[in-house]
């Protein structure tokens, strides 16, 4: 089987071919960073027009790339939501589209089932695992029972810790997209900040918490200024230490989750992280540790895979496809749609 894929619910316009021996054929990603960087954010609208603007020459190269026709698929995958509507109308439709003119079945995918089935796709991993999902509009711990089958350990309360990231460094003047300018930043710290706090951390229920951790890191950087000593050396050490602070929670409410899954599914085949944060590279090291004292693989995808793409939302479409499910071709693209 080999399906075509598009994403567009964020700022990343994408369309990707995968087939069922999990070969990526073309996976490309248009970023939209450079339009929205003048507002320091992602602009809705703004977003949604250059998917419109861009979507149908990313789908026509995929298609090269993979040397394909259109006639040679067996699915038409898009991301059904959640996200910014604007953005999800326009991969939906000309999903459809392409679907209905070529008598293809269509597949609305939940963009969080692309990021929790990734793992699948890059390491072939088997059910059922434990899932950390952390990306810029969701921070959860899942159990992934089965394609469609997620029970969630524990979520945050407030912000995603992608969210964080991104706040942290806007408050630390480092750019945007911040979970990157974090990371790097935190790089060149003498002295990383210890005392910031970590939320939740000892909490019996597996959820997180990041809006004290940003307020913590606000005051110390307006009490920094006001006294004239925020320069580069204080930028750093402050970048290290929200990271550490982030990590230590996220890896704390990790090794609950463990706990927790272990009660109700005692063979759990490995730790999995996805999602955009996924990509940070300090992370992937904590976790690693705590899936190797629990017994467990840890899977982290490729970077390229984490951040939003379209080979991970094709490779959903194709798990459910096998299974033989499809969409109607009056699906209503969902802003809200939990997992
Ligand atoms: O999954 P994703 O591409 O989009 C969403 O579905 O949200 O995740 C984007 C988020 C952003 O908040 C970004 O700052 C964060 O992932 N991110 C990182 C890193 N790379 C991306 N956070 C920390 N460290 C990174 N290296
Ligand atoms: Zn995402």
């Amino acid at each position: 089987m080999i399906v075509l894929g598009i994403e567009s619910s964020c700022d990343e316009t994408a369309a990707a071919v995968v087939d069922s021996d999990r070969r990526i054929r073309a996976n490309l990603v248009l970023s939209q960073l450079d339009e929205h960087r003048p507002f320091g954010g992602v602009v809705p609208e703004v977003a949604a027009r250059s998917h419109l603007d861009h979507l149908d020459k990313l789908i026509e190269a995929a298609m090269r790339e993979a040397g394909i026709g259109f006639d040679a698929l067996d699915g038409v995958v898009a991301t059904g939501g959640p996200g910014l509507i604007g953005g999800v109308i326009v991969g939906a439709m000309t999903a459809k589209a392409i679907a209905a003119v070529h008598r293809k079945p269509f597949i609305a995918v939940n963009h969080l089932e692309g990021h929790a089935l990734t793992a699948r796709l890059t390491d072939n991993v088997a059910f059922p695992y434990l899932l950390l999902l952390v990306s810029g509009g969701h921070c959860q711990l899942l159990v992934v029972e089965g394609v469609g089958r997620y029970r969630r350990l524990g979520a945050t309360i407030d912000d995603a810790v992608g969210e964080a990231f991104d706040k942290a460094a806007k408050l630390l003047g480092l750019g945007y997209p911040g979970g990157p300018a974090v990371e790097r930043a935190a790089k060149a710290a003498t002295a990383p900040v210890l005392d910031l706090p970590r939320p939740m951390k000892g909490r019996a229920d597996c959820n997180f918490s990041f809006s004290g951790l940003k307020t913590a890191l606000r005051q110390r950087v307006d009490a920094l200024r006001a006294a004239g000593q925020f320069d580069a050396n204080a930028q750093a050490n402050l970048a290290a230490g929200f990271q550490l602070a982030a990590i230590d929670s996220l890896a704390d409410r990790t090794r609950q989750a463990v706990r927790m899954a272990r009660e109700t599914t005692p063979d759990l085949t490995a730790l999995v992280v996805a999602g955009g944060v996924a990509a940070n590279a300090a992370l992937r090291q904590r976790l690693s540790e705590i899936a190797a004292a629990a017994d467990l693989a840890l899977l982290a995808p490729p970077g390229k895979l984490c951040t939003d793409n379209a080979a991970m939302i094709a490779w959903a479409g194709l798990e459910r496809l096998r299974l033989g499910d499809s969409s109607p071709l009056d699906f209503a693209p969902r802003p809200r749609w939990p997992l």
